[in-house]
């Protein structure tokens, strides 16, 4: 906890790249410090800007529904996004301010150590998966080696945004959904 408070009042401070320029604040992050699930979206829009936290716009309110959809609240996970900062009028974040902002997000990991990381979309993905296609393997969990851990689960997921444009993508998201509690489970037994 102390940890994760220390990092978040260095996020909060943070001009490692261009981002913060343009930016109205750091949103580092938030959510449970003991959470077994951690997710990771792209970064803040323009309402996570405005209100330093992370997914408050409709992608959050549509995370929520699907969080609901395995009984799970927000308040029972923890959750961040690949870079801190908003990028100038939502672009993509650019490879050198994702590998600026990457060892905040690696601290975090390390201090939360979740059994499980849901990645939203194909930047949080590609941090840890490089070269896959999500249209591929989104769904379906792989452990990867990570500095912190020689077993790592990652499960990558669709953005939710993405259901916002496309409206096919709303029952792939929920289906993809359905398998975390039993991943969850899975995992929970193994740490026992
Ligand atoms: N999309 C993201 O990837 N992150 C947010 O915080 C909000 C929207």
């Amino acid at each position: 906890m102390a940890d994760l408070e220390a990092l978040r009042a260095k996020i909060l401070k943070c001009r490692l790249c261009r981002l913060c320029e343009g930016a109205t604040q750091a949103v580092p992050g938030e959510g449970n410090p003991d959470a077994d699930i951690f997710f990771i979206g792209e970064a803040p829009g323009k309402n996570e800007d405005l209100q330093g936290e992370p997914f408050v716009g409709a992608a959050g309110k549509f995370l929520n529904e699907l969080l609901e959809s395995i009984n799970l609240k927000r308040e029972d996970i923890f959750i961040t996004n690949i870079v801190k900062h908003r990028p100038p009028n939502n672009r993509d974040p650019k490879d050198d301010e994702i590998e600026a902002c990457f060892p905040y997000l690696d601290q975090q990991i390390q201090a939360i150590k979740p059994l499980l990381i849901v990645t939203l979309g194909r930047h949080a993905m590609n941090r840890f998966m490089p070269g896959l296609q999500i249209s591929k393997v989104h769904g379906q969990a792989k452990r990867v080696k990570s500095i912190f851990s020689k077993k790592q689960v990652i499960y990558p997921l669709y953005h939710p945004a993405s259901a916002l444009y496309n409206g096919a993508m709303r029952p792939v998201l929920f289906e993809d959904m359905k398998k975390i509690p039993v991943l969850l489970q899975q995992l929970r037994k193994e740490a026992l």
